[in-house]
């Protein structure tokens, strides 16, 4: 079995992991709409084995705020790996690959994920913290308080806790 680790700009990588995606959140009628306007993370790391795409994440590297000052952060979402392939190491080859060029990249502050409360154990068991403050993000017409998902950090060149961050713009 061969693996290969690409990390690709998000616009370009889309049409080859929107499979993988929609297979693991089908897109209802109004989510595929959006899916012609939506927003892409800057880069993607995307895992292979034997030739096939097995895992996806994406990272949106953005400047927010935290408590009104200045923070670059790294973005994960859409982690994912195809249902079928789970359990075998990918997402977690996938989180790593997703950390080291964040690393690689020297200016960014901190890691930031959102996901559902089942899944944050699993980032919590490979370095990243429960963020404790508030966050705020643009949805639905304007800035709100947003706490959908859980948020994770990963400490970089900064800890960041407590306080506000604001996304500045839409949650990723
Ligand atoms: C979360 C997700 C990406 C994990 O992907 P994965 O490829 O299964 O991840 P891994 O195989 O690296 O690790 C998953 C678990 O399998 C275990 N594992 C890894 N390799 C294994 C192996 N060879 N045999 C048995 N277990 C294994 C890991 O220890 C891990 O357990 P833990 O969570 O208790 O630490 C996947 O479950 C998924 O796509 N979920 C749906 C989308 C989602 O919720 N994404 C997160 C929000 S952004």
């Amino acid at each position: 079995m061969s693996i290969e680790i690409d990390i690709l700009s998000g616009d370009a990588a889309w049409p080859t992991v929107r499979p993988l995606l929609e297979a693991v959140w089908p897109p209802d009628g109004a989510a595929q709409r959006a899916a012609a306007e939506r927003h892409h993370p800057t880069l993607r790391v995307l895992i292979e084995s034997s030739g096939e795409l097995v895992c996806q994440v994406g990272i949106t590297i953005r400047i927010i705020t935290w408590n009104g000052r200045k923070c670059q952060v790294g973005g994960l979402g859409e982690l994912a790996t195809r249902p079928d392939r789970r359990r075998q190491g990918f997402g977690s080859l996938a989180l790593t690959a997703a950390v080291q060029t964040l690393r690689d990249h020297e200016a960014i502050d901190c890691g930031l994920a959102f996901c559902n409360a089942e899944q944050a154990g699993f980032f919590e068991a490979r370095g990243w913290q429960r963020y404790d403050g508030a966050i705020a993000a643009d949805q639905g017409g304007g800035k709100a308080p947003y706490r959908e998902l859980t948020p994770l950090q990963l400490d970089l060149r900064r800890k960041v806790r407590g306080g506000t961050l604001d996304l500045c713009g839409s949650p990723w």
